[in-house]
């Protein structure tokens, strides 16, 4: 597809995936704007959008009138979300005031203004809860372990609602945990691995919890061409889909890929899982992604080790900025 000139809106814009969608977006000649409340607590960074080449609009999507942002639009990429785990248990009224509440907003509002528009929803493996079997294909049994599972799961929903009932080209994207330039660095927010980055590079040990989980994590550039596949090719529209990563890996494993590549420079620290958190994980998991990759011509390109090498090359320079 020849995405020049075309009029992309990016909910989340700010944040660690959508600020990489929109830096390939404007690449390619898309007319982008990014739409981003910078939440406290979220992956919002304005050095997220340096060089982007993309507009930039500050607004709460729960207050903000998201017709003329919706205006023109061909493609909406919906990424806003509140995305804190522990978050959303210590407010769930406020995780659903965005993850669901204000997804009927857009949803209202894109009716309005661009009702042609294909969207893409970022959506997760979150509400699946602790795997009955793995590897986790779409027809597993949602059991969403904390409320941020339960609101992302109505905001999915309501947009498929949407096409089924007003016949919108929507596609959900189940992502699994998501790495690499631009990720949430500063704690364990986004992902264990943004801290673990962020402690190597600053020298000092990391912790692992548990050390078991398993894990399929994406290289950002992945997810973003995931976004891109899912936009533009039809027999992805209406539909629901996983989306995974490399093969899964330990925790543990994944501490020492991380150990070896920076040589003698970091260590790591095993630790039991803290109670709090232990309640709501969701134990190993991976995807089955395999109708994605089907549907869409999508796999995976990056490689751990060649992902967590990008990532620490990346930061190295940046990490002001991050911290
Ligand atoms: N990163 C991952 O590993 C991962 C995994 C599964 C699903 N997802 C989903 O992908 C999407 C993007 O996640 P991310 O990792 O980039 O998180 P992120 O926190 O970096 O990005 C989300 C962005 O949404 C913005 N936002 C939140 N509430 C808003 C509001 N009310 N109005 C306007 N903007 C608001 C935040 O400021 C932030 O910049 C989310 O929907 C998330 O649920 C991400």
């Amino acid at each position: 597809m020849d995405w020049s000139g075309r009029k992309i809106l990016v909910t989340g814009g700010a944040g660690f995936l959508g600020s990489n969608l929109c830096h390939r977006l404007a690449g390619l000649g898309a007319r982008v704007t990014a739409l981003d409340g910078f939440l406290f607590g979220g992956g919002a960074n304005p050095a997220n959008l340096d060089g982007a080449g993309v507009e930039l609009v500050r607004a709460d999507i729960r207050e903000v009138d998201l017709r003329p942002l919706c205006e023109g639009a061909e493609i909406v990429f919906n990424l806003a979300a509140q995305t804190s785990h522990m978050g959303g248990q210590k407010d769930p009224l406020a995780d659903i005031a965005v993850n669901a509440v204000a997804q009927v907003r857009l949803i209202a509002a894109a009716r309005e203004a661009a009702p042609e528009a294909v969207v893409v929803h970022a959506s997760t493996r979150q509400f699946y809860g602790r795997p009955h079997r793995l590897p986790v294909d779409e027809e597993h049994p949602i059991a969403p372990p904390d409320a941020n599972g339960v609101s992302k799961f109505a905001g999915e929903q309501y947009w498929m609602l949407e096409h089924r009932v007003h016949g919108r080209p929507v596609v959900s994207l189940r992502l699994t945990n998501c790495y690499g330039p631009r990720l949430r660095i500063r704690d364990a927010r986004q992902t264990f691995l943004g801290l673990w980055l962020r402690q190597v590079l600053e020298g000092k040990p990391f912790e692992v919890w548990g050390g078991a989980q398993l894990r399929d994590l994406t290289y950002v550039d992945d997810v973003t061409a995931a976004f891109l596949a899912a936009a533009t090719e039809p027999s992805c529209h209406g539909r629901v889909f996983n989306v995974g990563g490399t093969p899964p890996a330990s925790l543990r494993e994944i501490a020492d890929l991380l150990t070896a590549i920076v040589g003698g420079e970091a260590h790591y620290l095993m630790r039991e899982f803290p109670a709090d958190r232990a309640r709501i994980d969701i134990g190993s998991y991976h995807a089955d992604d395999t109708a994605f990759r089907a549907a869409a011509g999508w796999q995976p390109t990056v490689g751990l080790e060649d992902g967590i090498r990008r990532s620490l090359e990346w930061f190295r320079p940046r990490l002001g900025a991050y911290l």
